[in-house]
């Protein structure tokens, strides 16, 4: 019921529902915290506004005293009740600046979720359950999930080391905040990260208090040989850079190491999609080449979902205490029963024939989209990236107008000015039949677009 409230202090439309106190009330506390009544505004004396809304003069004296006492209005004796000093607080009814869902998300960095091993992971549950209480964690991580980790990456990423070097956390992200805090406090003060590479994991180190230098990518991976002097430690991408799609050139990884050896830096390896190589095997992991040298960092949120907040550390024996420290003063430790259900499904090969399914899905999905387009890099991962001369901007509005969501190569790098531009298109998100749909439509908005590579 809509209540036209007119005095001669104020005049004023009341939306009043519910019972009448409360309704009475949250009419006047939203008047006030949309500013429709403004700080200072005299009331009408609760004997008026009972008179004039129809109420019993009680309802009215409860319904101030209530909004007093929540500082939205101010009772002086003599000068009567006003409306209060309140902060106006967000419009939570206004839908106008938030976006709209993308009919098709082809944004990088998902897998496709609705294939989620899901009878697996309750088969895995509950064989868990019966075996473990929920007790206390351990800020490393589960023994039993360590001792899988240490199986799985042994035999399909050729990484060498024991539980004891292994620490769970929650995400690769955490991972790297964690130990870009430990570097930045034992000394290191540069760190070198690719460029183009992740913006949001490069912040991440940046935030965590390392100074973050560019090193620039070429059609081999990272180029090492510019890896700076002073700097302590570099952040790479070796199985699959990201977002250029190529591999670290195997005399690039020789020469990794050997700046690690000779200079005491630590190389930190995200081997974020290293599972996901359509065209042969995938290549080793970097840590197999020097494990004293090189952090290893993976997660299942390629394999399983991001989801599950669920990543590891594979450590050089020196670093592990710092690094269970912080992860201990971050959150004690991540949780236990996905890390035992995690090891359940290693341990049972139900996460190898998991991954091997998708990889097939993955693989043909990426071929679809080579079809159509020129991709840059090898066919290997859950997106790919495809080159404009120019006109990137232009690209990701049409695309948003069909409701395809994807992301630009530009904002990837370190300094964007004058550098190449392109669509990273996640491939493996959409269903099978929404794909089928985006696809024609993805090809229909770049179209006609000249095809090339820009600088990098
Ligand atoms: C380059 C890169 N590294 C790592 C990850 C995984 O991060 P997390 O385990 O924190 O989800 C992603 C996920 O999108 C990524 O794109």
């Amino acid at each position: 019921m809509v209540n036209s409230w007119s005095s001669s202090r104020v005049d004023l439309l009341l939306d009043l529902r519910g019972p009448r106190r409360s309704g009475l009330e949250s009419a006047l506390r939203e008047a006030i915290r949309g500013g429709r009544l403004a700080a200072g505004t005299l009331l009408p004396s609760t004997r008026g506004l009972a008179r004039e809304l129809g109420l019993a003069r009680g309802t009215v004296v409860a319904a101030y005293d209530q909004l007093a006492t929540e500082g939205y209005l101010t009772v002086r004796p003599g000068s009567g009740t006003r409306v209060a000093e309140v902060p106006p607080g967000p419009d939570l009814t206004d839908t106008s600046g938030t976006s709209r869902e993308p009919l098709y998300d082809l944004r990088p960095g998902c897998p496709d979720v609705s294939a989620f091993p899901a009878r697996a992971w309750l088969a895995a549950t509950r064989r868990v359950l019966g075996r473990h209480a929920v007790g206390r964690g351990d800020p490393q991580g589960t023994p039993e999930l360590r001792a899988a980790l240490c199986d799985y990456l042994g035999r399909t990423r050729g990484v060498r080391a024991t539980p004891a070097q292994v620490v769970v956390t929650s995400g690769y992200y955490q991972g790297l905040v964690l130990l870009s805090r430990v570097l930045s406090s034992c000394g290191v003060g540069v760190a070198a990260f690719e460029d183009p590479g992740h913006s949001v994991y490069r912040d991440a180190v940046r935030r965590a208090g390392l100074t973050v230098v560019p090193l620039p990518v070429d059609a081999h991976g990272a180029r090492v040989d510019a890896l700076p002097s002073d700097a302590g430690a570099a952040f790479l991408t070796p199985a699959h850079q990201y977002p250029m799609g190529v591999p670290l050139h195997p005399a690039r990884r020789q020469a990794a190491c050997a700046w690690a050896r000779a200079t005491g830096g630590i190389l930190v390896e995200d081997d974020y999609d290293g599972e996901f190589r359509y065209d042969r095997q995938p290549v080793g992991a970097l840590q197999g080449m020097a494990p004293e040298h090189v952090v290893y960092g993976g997660t299942v949120s390629k394999t399983l979902g991001p989801g599950l907040r669920l990543g590891w550390l594979v450590l050089p024996p020196w670093l592990v205490p710092a690094v269970v420290r912080a992860k201990e003063e971050a959150d004690f430790y991540t949780e236990t029963l996905s890390q035992l259900v995690l090891a359940d499904l290693i341990a049972t090969h139900a996460y190898d024939r998991h991954v091997r399914a998708a990889r097939l899905r993955y693989r043909r999905r990426r071929e679809l989209l080579a079809f159509r387009f020129p991709l840059e890099g090898v066919p290997a991962g859950l997106s790919a990236l495809f080159l404009m001369p120019e006109g990137e901007a232009e690209v990701l509005s049409a695309c948003s107008r069909r409701g395809l969501a994807l992301r630009g190569l530009t904002e990837l790098h370190h300094d964007p000015a004058g550098r190449s531009q392109g669509l990273l298109i996640g491939f493996a998100a959409p269903s099978e039949s929404d794909y089928a749909t985006a696809l024609p439509l993805l090809t229909e908005v770049i179209g006609g677009r000249r095809v090339g590579g820009g600088r990098r």
